[in-house]
C-alpha cells in the first residue's frame, strides 16, 4: 500500500520505517527541511536502538522516501497518517491540537480520490470528529474517512513494540477503512497479534485510558516503596508477590525515582482535562498526578537523610540523567529537579549519560558531564544509578572508586543490597 507519515517526529518516522520494511511505500513527509535532508542521507533525528539501520535498509530498497511536499505525498498516496506533535498548551492541561487540524486543512487540499486519514499521534476524545468536519468544508463524504489508530511504542523499545504489539487498536466508523486497515496489519495479525476494531471515539479513548492506567500502576508502586522504606521491606518482594496475580500483572510494577517522558505527565494531565469537560471527575487519575509530581520531594528528602544533611562539597555521581534508559530525551525526568536539588545545596555533581551531555545542566557551574563511567565515579562520595541501562547494571565500584565509604543510592533496584554491602559500601534502594 501507500502510505503517507505526516510528521517525523518519534511516532511518525518509527512508524513509517516499520511500515516500509513491512513492504509497503512510505513517504515521510516533514515541513522542517534540514531534517528531511538529513533524513535522505539516513541521518537519525533521534535515539531509538535499531532505528537507523532500519532507515538505510529501507531507503536502500527504495520503499522509504523523504519529502517536505505534502501535497504531492497526499495525491501520491492511499492512508495518510497523522503523526504531529500534541503537547500540552501553555498554562493549561489540555493538548493543544492545533498541528492536527493544520494537517487537516493541508490534506483536504489535496484529495483527488478516497483517502482513508488516521491519527496515529495521541489525540482526545472527539479529535476525530472535529477533524472531520475540517476537511469535510473541502471534500465530500465519500472521499475520506478519518480514523483513529493510536500508537503504543515506548522509547527504546518502539521497534519491537511496533513488530510484536499486544495489541493494534482501529477506531473507524466505517467498514471499509476497517478492512483496508486490517489487510495493511495483516503481517503482523498473522504472527499473533490481537486486532481490536472500535468506535473511532473508543479508540482515541483507549489510548489515555492505557497510560493513565500505566502510570497509575507505577504510582501505586512507587507509594507501597515508601511504605516498605519506612518498615525494612524490600518493594521488590511486593512487586513479584503481586505482580504474579494474573489479574493484577508483573509489568509496570518497578518502583523507581517517577515516571516521566514525553507521554505519562501529559497523557494524564489531558485526560483529567477532557473528563473535565464532559463533567465527569477522575479523581485517581488526579491523584496519580499529584503523588508524581511530590515525589521529587520525597526523593530530596532522602538524599539529605542519605547524606546526613550535608550536601555541601559532596561529590554526587549520576549514572544516566534522561527519563529512562534506551533514550535521549529529557522530558520530565526526574533528574531535572534532582541535580538543581543538589547543586543548591552545594553539591559537586558530575553525571554519565550513555547519550552525551546534556543542554539542561549548562547553566549550572557546578555540574559536569564525564566521559565515562569511571570518570563519573573518581572522587565521589554518593553515586545516584538513574537509570537502568545495560551498562550500569554490573560495574565493579571498588575498580572504579577508592573511597571506601562510597554510597550507592540505586533508583532502579538493579543491584544486590547484600552484594553491595558484602563490599564494604552503603546501598540505598527504593522501597528497600
Ligand atoms: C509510554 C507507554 O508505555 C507507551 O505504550 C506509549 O505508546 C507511549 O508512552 C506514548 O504514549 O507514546 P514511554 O513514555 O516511551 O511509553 O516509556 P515507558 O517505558 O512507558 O516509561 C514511562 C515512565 O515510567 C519512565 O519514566 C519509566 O522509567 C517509568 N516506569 C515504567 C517506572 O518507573 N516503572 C515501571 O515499571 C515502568
Amino acid at each position: 500500500m501507500k502510505l503517507c507519515m505526516i510528521g517525523t517526529g518519534y511516532v511518525g518516522l518509527v512508524s513509517g520505517v516499520c511500515f516500509s520494511d513491512l513492504g509497503n511505500d512510505v513517504i515521510c513527509v516533514d515541513k522542517d527541511v534540514n531534517k528531511i535532508n538529513n533524513l535522505k542521507k539516513g541521518v537519525i533525528p533521534i535515539y531509538e536502538p535499531g532505528l537507523e539501520e532500519l532507515v538505510l535498509k529501507n531507503i536502500k530498497n527504495r520503499r522509504l522516501n523523504f519529502s517536505t511536499n505534502l501535497k504531492d505525498s497526499v495525491k501520491q498516496s492511499d492512508i495518510i497518517f497523522i503523526c504531529v506533535g500534541t503537547p500540552a498548551k501553555k498554562n493549561s492541561n489540555s493538548a493543544d491540537l492545533s498541528q492536527i487540524y493544520t494537517a487537516g486543512k493541508e490534506i483536504s487540499k489535496s484529495i483527488n480520490k478516497f483517502k482513508i486519514i488516521i491519527t496515529k499521534s495521541t489525540v482526545p476524545l472527539t479529535t476525530g470528529d472535529e477533524l472531520e468536519n475540517i476537511i469535510a468544508k473541502k471534500v465530500k463524504k465519500k472521499l475520506f474517512s478519518v480514523v483513529s489508530n493510536p500508537e503504543f511504542l515506548r522509547e527504546g523499545e518502539a521497534i519491537r513494540d511496533f513488530v510484536y504489539p499486544d495489541r493494534i487498536v482501529v477506531g473507524s466508523n466505517d467498514i471499509k477503512s476497517m478492512k483496508i486497515l486490517k489487510n495493511l496489519y495483516s503481517p503482523l495479525i498473522s504472527k499473533g497479534a490481537k486486532f481490536i476494531s472500535t468506535k473511532r471515539r473508543a479508540a482515541e479513548l483507549i489510548k489515555y485510558a492505557a497510560n493513565a492506567f500505566l502510570a497509575t500502576k507505577i504510582t501505586f508502586i512507587n507509594e507501597i516503596a515508601n511504605l516498605c522504606e519506612k518498615t525494612d521491606i524490600d518493594v521488590e518482594d511486593i512487586s513479584i508477590g503481586i505482580g504474579l496475580d494474573k489479574r493484577i500483572g508483573s509489568r509496570f510494577l518497578r518502583a523507581g525515582p517517577a515516571y516521566g517522558g514525553s507521554c505519562f505527565p501529559k497523557d494524564t494531565k489531558a485526560i483529567v482535562s477532557t473528563a473535565d469537560k464532559f463533567k465527569t471527575n477522575l479523581s485517581i487519575v488526579k491523584s496519580v498526578i499529584k503523588s508524581n509530581e511530590i515525589r521529587s520531594d520525597l526523593l530530596s528528602k532522602r538524599l539529605n537523610f542519605i547524606l546526613k544533611n550535608k550536601i555541601k562539597n559532596k561529590v554526587v555521581s549520576f549514572l544516566g540523567v534522561t527519563f529512562k534508559a534506551n533514550t535521549d530525551d529529557m522530558r520530565d525526568s526526574s533528574s531535572l529537579k534532582l541535580i538543581p536539588f543538589l547543586s543548591k545545596k552545594g553539591a559537586k555533581i558530575k553525571y554519565y549519560d550513555p547519550t552525551g551531555s546534556k543542554k539542561e545542566f549548562k547553566k549550572f557551574k557546578n555540574v559536569e558531564f564525564s566521559n565515562s563511567i569511571k570518570d563519573a565515579l573518581k572522587g565521589s562520595d554518593l553515586v545516584i544509578v538513574h537509570t537502568e541501562w545495560n551498562d550500569f547494571k554490573s560495574i565493579n565500584f571498588k575498580k572504579f572508586s577508592k573511597n571506601n565509604k562510597l554510597i550507592i543510592y540505586d533508583m532502579r533496584n538493579i543491584y544486590s543490597p547484600y552484594k553491595i554491602r558484602k563490599l564494604g559500601l552503603k546501598y540505598f534502594g527504593i522501597g528497600r
